[in-house]
Parts: structure tokens; sequence; C-alpha cells
């Protein structure tokens, strides 16, 4: 199905939103550097181009903040046609800011999982001198100050689960999680501002008006608090902790903690933050009666009734018991009602259950399927020994590409591509998704 015209285009994808310091998530919808995507295109880029994808790594850390933030968008290149601009953010004079300008939000922390998995995966090439230099190369200590912040300035409640301020920190913007919470904001006062994002995706493929409001009416209420974490904490309208997040989270401490141990360093800190996390996170995030993990509204004190695909997040983090994860595949995974193909849907894994209300299949995080949850959920489903159901997460994601290009996000029902065109991080983990198939086929081989 694919063939090596399709390894290049999925290259060529990368090579045309390099600025030669970054890679752009996409050509013109996201002309900046944005946080997690930067750390999937690296795990692309790293099939073809080794040092280059340490550079992006470089790049993204290069913005971190003095206390220890790594940003989600990163405006090296100054102001463009997109909004926010940098200026919006109102974060040029804060002491804790960073060097470059930036937003004042975070995003899902994948950053070590990745930084580990291209050290894994290039083994036999960083025997190579000049790549051990590479290696080195990525910091080990920003990365660990990012992950202390993460469970310090953000824990509002002493359990060191993070917590957002702002749906884009999930990375899930529009997604039905956010519905109740951003309902119970009027956004007051909004500061004038003038949407960019659908001058070049369909505004039925975007987040509603509503939402945006709140987006930018939230933006505002943390600019007016200087940022200033605790007071982040105790006052912005929206503080919740997410599955998808905290998952993310402590596979990056796992994998932060393995990368500590291969450098002879103390990893004491990472395994206290590894062992409260497995404390409380069944406690906080699991409901028993339906069998899946839901979100948290800590603002609500209340658990967010929405079934979305972040759902399966735990099990990337090794976080499920077998008999959750037995659960998750039976109960959810593999109904057609939720997430399986069936009647109303082609493709695995939409991002919200299809029988949930908000479910809209081609409104950006209401519904479509994304790359690179599918390849987190399949690496979950792998870890757990799923492997029929990681195959067909694959086999669907590449299906997607195949018949339909690096999109940012696609229809469930028939595939079809939508949001922005020639996507990054689309591009780079089909890379990494034939890579793995052709290492498994490989092994399959040898063994047989
Ligand atoms: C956007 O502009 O839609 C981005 O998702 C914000 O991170």
């Amino acid at each position: 199905m694919l063939d090596d015209n399709f390894i290049a285009r999925a290259r060529a994808v990368l090579r045309l939103n390099d600025t030669g310091e970054f890679t752009k998530p996409s050509p013109r919808q996201y002309p900046h550097q944005w946080n997690w995507d930067s750390a999937f295109i690296a795990l692309g880029l790293a099939q073809f181009d080794l040092p280059r994808a340490f550079a992006e790594v470089r790049a993204l850390l290069r913005a971190q903040w003095r206390d220890g933030m790594v940003p989600h968008i990163i405006y090296p290149t100054g102001a463009s046609d997109y909004f926010p601009p940098p200026e919006f953010w109102q974060t040029e004079n804060l002491a804790r800011a960073g060097d470059i300008p930036s937003s004042a939000l975070t995003q899902p922390p994948i950053l070590s999982t990745i930084v580990r998995m291209i050290q894994n995966n290039s083994q036999f090439a960083i025997h190579n001198s000049e790549l051990r230099t590479l290696r080195a190369n990525y910091e080990f200590s920003q990365l660990l100050a990012w992950h202390r912040w993460l469970h310090t300035a953000r824990d509002a409640d002493g359990t060191g689960l993070p917590c957002l301020i702002h749906p884009w920190e999930s990375g899930m913007d529009n997604s039905p999680l956010w519905a109740d919470a951003l309902d119970r904001i009027t956004p007051e006062n909004l500061p004038p501002f003038q949407r960019r994002d659908t001058i070049h995706v369909a505004a039925d493929e975007r987040p509603r008006a509503p939402d945006y409001e709140r987006f930018v009416y939230l933006i505002d209420c943390g600019r007016r608090l200087h940022w200033e974490p605790r007071a982040l904490l105790e006052q912005m309208p929206f503080l919740v902790q997410d599955v998808l997040f905290c998952s993310i989270l402590h596979r990056a401490d796992e994998d932060l903690c393995a990368l500590a141990r291969e450098l002879g360093e103390d990893t004491r800190e990472i395994d206290g933050w590894l062992a409260r996390t497995r404390e409380i996170f069944d406690a906080r995030f699991w409901d028993d009666a339906r069998g899946l993990y839901l979100d948290y509204d800590v603002r609500a004190q209340s658990p967010i009734r929405v079934n979305a695909n972040a759902t399966f997040a735990p099990l990337f983090a090794g976080l499920a018991s077998p008999d959750q994860a037995a659960r998750l595949v039976a109960e959810h995974f593999e109904n057609p009602r939720e997430y399986a193909p069936g009647a109303d849907s082609k493709f695995y894994l939409p991002s919200v259950a299809k029988n949930e209300p908000g479910y809209a299949p081609r409104r950006y995080w209401c519904g479509p399927v994304w790359i690179q949850m599918n390849w987190i959920i399949a690496e979950g489903l792998r870890r757990y020994g799923f492997i029929k159901q990681a195959d067909a997460v694959v086999h669907d994601s590449l299906a997607l590409v195949a018949q339909n290009d690096f999109r940012e996000y696609y229809d469930p029902r028939d595939g079809s591509g939508c949001g922005a065109v020639d996507f990054s991080w689309s591009a780079a983990l089909t890379l990494e998704m034939i890579a793995s198939e052709n290492l498994a086929a490989n092994d399959a081989n040898e063994r047989a």
C-alpha cells in the first residue's frame, strides 16, 4: 500500500515545513513552533535525519521559561497572520518567561518519551562518535525542570497531578470534554481580536465562535494575573485534570527516569512522582461503573462525564491494570457505537465516542480521527498485548494518509481529510509507523 514514493512524500512534507530552525505544524494554518508537534516531528525526522531530529528538540527546549515551563507556541520568527500574535500573551516583561517570544501556556509533555524513543531506535547509529555528541545534546536537566514545574507549579491539590488552565494546554482544544466547564464561563470585556484560523480552514471544521471567545477570554484572565502560577491555580475559571495529559506525563516520567539512570543521575525525585501518580490515578479518574477513565473538573470538583478517546491514554503510560485494560478494549474500543468501525464510521479512532451528544465527525476535536492520538493508542494497546487491535489502528492510520494525504485530521465516516494540509505530525508518525512495521516484519522473518 505504501511504496517508496509515499515515504518520499512524507519526508517532503517535513522538509516543506522546515524553517531551518524548527518545523511548522503546517505551512499556513500554524506558521510557528508548537510544543508537542515538534516532539512528534522529531520522531519522524529521526527516521532519515538524526541530526535534524536532535536540532528540533533543542529548538523547543531553547524556548523554556526560567521557571521550567516549556511553552505551547513559540514565535522565533516573530508575528505572522496567525492569531494570537506573540504580543497578545503579554509575557515580554515577565521575569519567569524565556528569551524567545512564546505563549504562556504549556502542552502535553511527550518530549522525554520521544527523546528516549529516538535514542532506542537509533542505538546502532549512536555508536558513531558524531552522534554520541548529539546524544549529549538533549538537555536532561531541562526536561527534569519541566516535569518538576508540572508536578509543583500546576499542583492545586497536593496530588502532583498537573492542572490545566486553558483548553489549549490539553492539545484537544474544543473537545466536548470542556463543554460544561466553558459553558460556566461568561466572557466579559473581551479584548478586541480577529480570528485567523478560519482563513485557511473551513469554519465548520474549526471551533465554534462561543468556544473561541472563551479561549481568548481565558488568555485575558491569565494576562491579568501576570501568569503567576499560584494566582492561576486560585483564580483561573477553567481548571481541570486531564487523563491524556496526566498519562503522557506519567509515561514521560518513566522515560525520564530511564534517561536519568543511563546518565548516572539521581532518580529519587522522579521515582517519587511516579509513585504518587500511581497512587492517586484510579481514585481521580477511573469510573468503575462505566469501565473507562474520565477527566476531572477541579473548579466544579466533579468528574467530566464525557467519553473521549483520551480514555485509552493510560495504556500508553502503563497505568491501567490488566482488568481495566480488558474492559477498555472490550466495552469501548471494540464497541461499534463508540469507537469501532461500524455502520456509521469506517476508521479507528474517532476522537470522541460516536454516541456522545457532542460528537461532530468533521469538527476539530469533536470527533475526527487524529494520527497522533492513533499512534499513542496503538502504542498503549501493544504495551498490554492487544496486538491485533494495535495493528488495526496502525492499518487505519496508514490507510487514511495513503488515501487522503497528510491532513491535520480525518472524518471517521469516509476518511476524507479535514483541517490543515501538509500536516507535519501526520507525516512524521507515518514514517515512524512504517519503520516499526518493517522492524516487526523483519523480526518475524528472522524467527521463521
Ligand atoms: C489553534 O490555534 O487552534 C491552536 O490549536 C492553539 O494551540
